[in-house]
């Protein structure tokens, strides 16, 4: 399995206890470094960053993106939306329809614009992981039943990236984990040259390996790919991979809690997906964790914001292990050959060496990250230890007279270590091309002959608090089609609509039919918006709604306690009003899925159009009502015994939703709503 390493003498040499590792150009160099990103999406995981006040929003985005400051992140990848539950939520397609066709909805363009506003050197790559129901054509879980439909529907999305937003796209994926199809694939470079698109690059196929056999028996699909990407690759690859001679990379990998342990991981597939497996680009998902922390893997991100009302992020360690490479390197920079400047230390840990197109410039990184926390390798590795070590550089070849190498450190502290992270330390000396350096575990240095490096900072953000428990939404203020502020979408699409009346902006549920989903979350055809505290269990929560003018919903809904939302939506629990203002019924059910329902009804005081519904839940009652009328006041079931608030309808199709309120329990009688509490922030995009 492990190739080409056995091609290479190793050439590391012992002196008395000291090894010697030769840092050295004049024996050739290897791949194409393709540069360490971020990925937004699969799903939703930028959600509350977008609404953050301006100031906390700048400063987290200059973490992430700002050149030489942070994490200074060389490429972005983004999701395209399509209208399904792709891990944390719903983002939306730019055609939920073969009739429509919008670029102002979600939030990826404004990510994307922000990053490049920082670096406009910043790559671009969009993936999609799901797609609208009529890309399906009929099958609810292909999208490849007319392949041109659907290359010219990601063909679309890139062109209205530059169109509506100037953003030049530099990657396009297939299908996040999910089949490729060749013809799509032959379709969609087709497609791309067709529209003078020929300077955009297709990774296939975020997946695993398997593409590699095909690729070395069909020229024109070899042709057509330009970028092998496989999904949490355990830093190995395969040797049909190797011998495509395609860039190899490793297009989502991390996924993992960002304290210590996180990036002490981090740290190490930064390294050693090249070591072991020759992959010259890493991207982590995810690139920001901004997603209510009660939705699936809280906390898988490069930093974590999910505080907008209060403006508190916090900035975590993996942050700074991606500058130790992302400072002083660029895409286009070429790795040094395995033994001359790239392997692993006897001892344990790894180092790479990368050098600059003119060979000036020189950047080694090395890590000695021990493995028993090595929680992100999918595979694992096999266990193998990290010991201290005192090791011997020797630069040879363009660099053998370098004087001095400016050092940066890091060493991750567990079980009560110190944590140093990203520190300038004084320069090392050179003596002929030599050096030596101790080092201890779970550290990370940078020598390099760069002087750009800096961490970056920015004052203490403001104090951590909890979701208001006052909250207000009349939706008049934003522009059409922007996603509701901290709602966070797990089934559907909503978007904000001017409905032209006395209610002027409303948020819509705008999905007609079931996607081309990317999980079985849509199989309920229902959807849902979650918001709020997920431990409030005592919660006051009102709305104004109506089935839609056209092509309307079944039935909508109001909640509270919900437990839980992504790809197990389907299972979720709480307390669940809905109404069916044309059958005139309601029905209190324990279950999104309406497996249990606590009451149910008739309703004949219901209005066909706007109707204010609200639900009480206090001192183990719930009440529910509907335009002011009590229509039910129950005992509270036993579980859950917290969650979100929120709403949805039943059944696909359009349903309007305004003057969204929500209450602390014990003071809703006071009617001391207070407005100078109503928490919103109205991002400005582009
Ligand atoms: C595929 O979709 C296109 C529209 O994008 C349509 O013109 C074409 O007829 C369809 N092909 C088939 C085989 O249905
Ligand atoms: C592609 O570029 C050529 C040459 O500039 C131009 O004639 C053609 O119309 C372009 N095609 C599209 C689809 O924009
Ligand atoms: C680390 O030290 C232990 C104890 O001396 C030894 O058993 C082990 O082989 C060493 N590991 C490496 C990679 O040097
Ligand atoms: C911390 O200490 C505990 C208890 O001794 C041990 O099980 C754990 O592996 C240690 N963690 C790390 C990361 O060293
Ligand atoms: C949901 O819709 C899909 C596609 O129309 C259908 O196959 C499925 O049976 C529906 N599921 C339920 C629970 O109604
Ligand atoms: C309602 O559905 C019909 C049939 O799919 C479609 O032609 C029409 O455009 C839809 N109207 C709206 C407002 O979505
Ligand atoms: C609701 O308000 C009461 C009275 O102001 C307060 O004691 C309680 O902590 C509040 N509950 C929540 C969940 O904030």
């Amino acid at each position: 399995m492990m190739l080409t390493l056995s091609l290479i003498a190793f050439i590391a040499v012992v002196s008395g206890r000291t090894i010697t590792y030769p840092i050295d150009d004049s024996v050739g160099l290897e791949r194409r470094f393709d540069g360490i990103g971020g990925l937004s999406g699969g799903g939703a995981t930028s959600k509350l960053l977008v609404n953050y006040p301006k100031k906390q929003r700048d400063e987290i985005l200059d973490y992430l993106f700002k050149p030489n400051f942070g994490a200074s992140l060389q490429i972005l990848k983004v999701e395209i939306g399509g209208d399904s539950q792709s891990t944390d939520g719903t983002e939306a397609s730019h055609m939920h329809e073969p009739w429509d066709e919008n670029y102002q909805r979600g939030y990826e363009w404004w990510v994307m614009t922000e990053a490049k506003k920082r670096n406009p050197n910043i790559k671009l790559y969009g993936l999609p992981w799901a797609w609208p129901g009529w890309i399906g054509d009929g099958s609810p879980i292909s999208p490849y039943k007319n392949v041109s439909m659907a290359a010219s529907y990601i063909v679309k999305w890139i062109l209205g990236a530059k169109q509506y937003h100037n953003l030049a796209i530099d990657y396009v994926g297939i299908w996040n984990e999910r089949p490729y199809n060749i013809p799509y694939i032959l379709m969609l470079r087709k497609m791309l040259d067709f529209h003078n698109l020929t300077s955009v690059r297709i990774v296939a196929s975020d997946s695993g390996w398997a593409i590699s056999d095909d690729i070395l028996r069909d020229s024109q699909l070899a042709s057509a790919v330009d970028i092998i990407g496989v999904h949490y690759p355990g830093t190995t690859t395969i040797a049909s991979a190797m011998k495509t001679g395609k860039q190899l990379w490793s297009s989502e990998d991390y996924s993992t809690f960002n304290d210590n342990v996180g990036a002490g991981c981090w740290a190490r597939i930064l390294n050693q997906n090249y070591v072991n497996g020759f992959m010259t680009s890493t991207l982590s998902w995810n690139l920001i964790a901004s997603y209510y922390n009660a939705l699936p893997f809280a906390g898988d991100g490069l930093m974590t914001a999910i505080e907008p009302w209060s403006g508190f992020y916090s900035v975590r360690s993996p942050i700074w292990i991606t500058a130790h490479t992302t400072q002083f390197t660029q895409i286009g920079w070429m790795y040094l050959r395995h033994g001359a400047g790239v392997g692993k230390l006897e001892s344990g840990g790894s180092y790479v060496s990368l050098v600059s197109p003119d060979s000036k410039d020189l950047t080694i990184i090395i890590e000695t990250m021990s493995h028993d926390h090595s929680v992100c390798i999918r595979p694992a590795l096999p266990p193998y230890t990290v010991n201290a070590t005192t090791i011997e550089i020797q630069l040879k070849g363009s660099f053998a007279k370098v004087k001095e190498l400016y050092l940066w450190y890091s060493k991750l502290g567990f079980n009560g270590t110190q944590t140093s992270l990203f520190e300038q330390r004084k320069p090392v000396a050179v003596t002929n091309g030599l050096f030596k350096l101790s080092m201890g575990l779970d550290e990370v240095y940078t020598f390099t002959t760069l002087n750009v490096g800096q961490k970056g900072s920015y004052p203490s953000p403001p104090v951590s608090k909890p979701f208001p428990d006052y909250y207000f939404d009349d939706f008049n203020t934003y522009r059409s089609n922007m996603e509701p502020s901290n709602f966070a979408q797990q089934l559907g699409v909503y978007e904000v609509v001017d409905v032209g009346d006395a209610h002027r902006g409303v948020m819509r549920q705008t999905m007609q039919h079931h996607p081309v989903a990317w999980c079985k979350a849509e199989n309920l055809n229902v959807t849902i918006n979650v918001i709020g505290n997920h431990k409030w269990s005592d919660i006051y929560v009102e709305a104004e709604m109506r089935l839609g003018p056209v092509n309307a919903s079944d039935g909508v809904f109001l909640a509270a306690r919900i437990d839980q939302g992504g790809c197990y939506t389907f299972k979720t629990k709480g307390i669940f009003f809905f109404i069916y203002p044309n059958k005139q019924i309601y029905v209190l059910a324990n279950d999104l899925a309406q497996t249990q329902t606590i009451i149910k009804g008739n309703i004949p005081q219901v209005q066909k159009g706007w109707n204010k519904v609200s639900l009480l839940i206090e001192m183990g009652k719930v009440t529910g009502s509907i335009n002011g009328q009590q229509i039910f006041k129950v005992d509270v079931p036993k579980k859950p015994k917290n969650g979100f608030v929120g709403l949805g309808t039943d059944s696909w199709g359009i349903a309007d939703f305004d003057n969204f309120l929500i209450k602390n329990a014990s003071s809703h009688q006071a009617n001391n709503f207070n407005r100078n509490n109503i928490l919103r922030f109205v991002p400005k995009h582009g």
